[in-house]
């Protein structure tokens, strides 16, 4: 296989400087052309230095840095959706975080580029968008006998541990054989509490996540189970299952990161290290898999593997995700825009634990639901959904 060319947005992140290790193990197969982030400026040029990257788009303006020879520098958002439709460039990590990742996602798969996706929000606020330009690629991938012989094509890689593992299950198995998916689910760090144990639940107490370590965000996300929610509704996208037949189950090892069932009640599972590395390379790696820097499983000292049913009435965000999702149309937008608002303000101490789900129910009850029609429609609701939450910060 000749080496892939990448651009890793999000590269300061935990998805993102991640990528950049299992890049680094690879250089004969992965070779980093460009990078984006936000704020960390600095870290960003550092990172640029040291695996060779020409471009860096920054969210932000950044004053005082000092710019590596022959790194070309560009700022703001259109910089960083830019930066995907490169010439000499293969596969996009899209790793930035939020509803932001969108448009990077949308115009990826427009420029023809694999999309190797760890931005969840892109498939929740546009997987109507999203899903269809995917399928096109793939066709184009099959068309230049670049999609493997067995399998899909390959123009959309999930990163997400769950979507990954289940894109595996799949492999080799008819659409029509498939009955159900399970997404599994750690349950969180304050699985097993009752909503009175929540109400003075800090920040620092939710950013304690048990087996993951992964961007404040998502770690929020994974304590209300928000995350589970929307990996739900991205559930639904990738693999065009209805609502009625994803279920979510609490696997508090992480050891199975979720599973698929078949019509003759077959379950295939996939487990593995809860090592988010394994997850990014395999995206970058399919149809091959590489030698990966990560301890097997030793099923001899794993002890049990449990399961139970998720709290939802605990954990309302959960169902109130999986109703927007089953809504469709624009709320999952507006669900997840208000999301966003209120795990923000909750993490800069502005807003409580249980008034997230308080705060996205009451933007979602608010909001008028619309058919999908184009990225600039989405972006409108995403930001009327902002203003309603940030009135209905709690
Ligand atoms: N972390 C995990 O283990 C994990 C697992 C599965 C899925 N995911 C998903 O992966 C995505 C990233 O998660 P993460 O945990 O890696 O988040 P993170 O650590 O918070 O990193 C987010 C990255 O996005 C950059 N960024 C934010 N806003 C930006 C903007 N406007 N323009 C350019 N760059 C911007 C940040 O740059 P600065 O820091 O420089 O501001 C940072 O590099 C999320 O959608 C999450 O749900 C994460």
């Amino acid at each position: 296989m000749t080496a892939r060319n990448i651009v890793v947005l999000g590269s300061t992140g935990s998805i993102g400087t991640q990528t950049l290790d299992v890049a680094r193990r690879h250089p004969d197969k992965v070779k980093v052309v460009a990078l984006a982030a936000g704020r960390r400026a600095q870290e960003a040029l550092q990172q640029a230095r040291e695996c060779g990257a020409r471009y860096v788009a920054l969210g932000t303006e950044a004053p005082d840095v000092e710019i590596p020879e022959g790194v070309q520098v560009s700022v703001g958002a259109a910089a960083v959706a830019d930066l995907v439709k490169l010439p000499e460039v293969d596969v996009v990590v899209n790793a930035l975080v939020g509803a932001a990742g969108l448009r990077a996602s949308y115009e990826t798969l427009r420029a023809g580029k694999v999309l190797a996706l760890a931005n969840k929000e892109s498939l929740v606020v546009g997987g109507d968008l999203i899903m269809p330009l995917a399928a096109e690629v793939d066709e184009q991938r099959r068309q230049a006998g670049l999609a493997p012989a067995h399998g899909p094509a390959g123009a959309l890689m999930p990163i997400d541990s769950e979507h990954g593992a289940i894109y595996q299950c799949l492999i080799g198995e008819s659409a029509r054989e498939v009955s159900r998916l399970w997404v599994t689910a750690s349950g969180g760090p304050f699985r097993g509490r009752t909503r009175d144990d929540l109400r003075d639940i800090t920040a620092a107490q939710a950013l304690a996540h048990p087996t993951w370590n992964m961007g404040p965000k998502i770690t929020i996300d994974s304590s209300t189970l928000m995350n589970k929610g929307l990996e739900v509704i991205e559930a639904h996208h990738l693999f065009a299952m209805p609502y009625d037949r994803i279920s979510v189950v609490v696997q508090p090892q992480s050891a199975i990161h979720s599973m698929v069932e078949f019509s003759d009640g077959s379950v295939k599972a996939h487990l593995g290290t809860t090592d988010m590395r394994i997850p990014i390379q395999y995206a970058l790696s399919y149809p091959e898999r590489w030698d990966a820097p990560v301890e097997p499983l030793d099923f001899t000292r794993l002890g049990s593997l449990e399961f139970a049913a998720p709290d939802t009435d605990t954990f309302r965000c959960l169902a109130l995700a999986r109703a927007a999702g089953e809504r469709g149309g624009t709320l999952p937008c507006a669900m997840n825009a208000a999301n966003e608002v209120a795990v923000a303000a909750f993490l800069a101490g502005e807003g409580t634990y249980l008034g997230i789900a308080e705060c996205v129910e009451a933007v979602m009850d608010a909001h008028d639901v619309q058919a999908v029609e184009s990225i600039d429609q989405l972006l409108e609701i995403d930001a009327w959904a902002r203003r309603e939450a940030k009135a209905n910060i709690r």
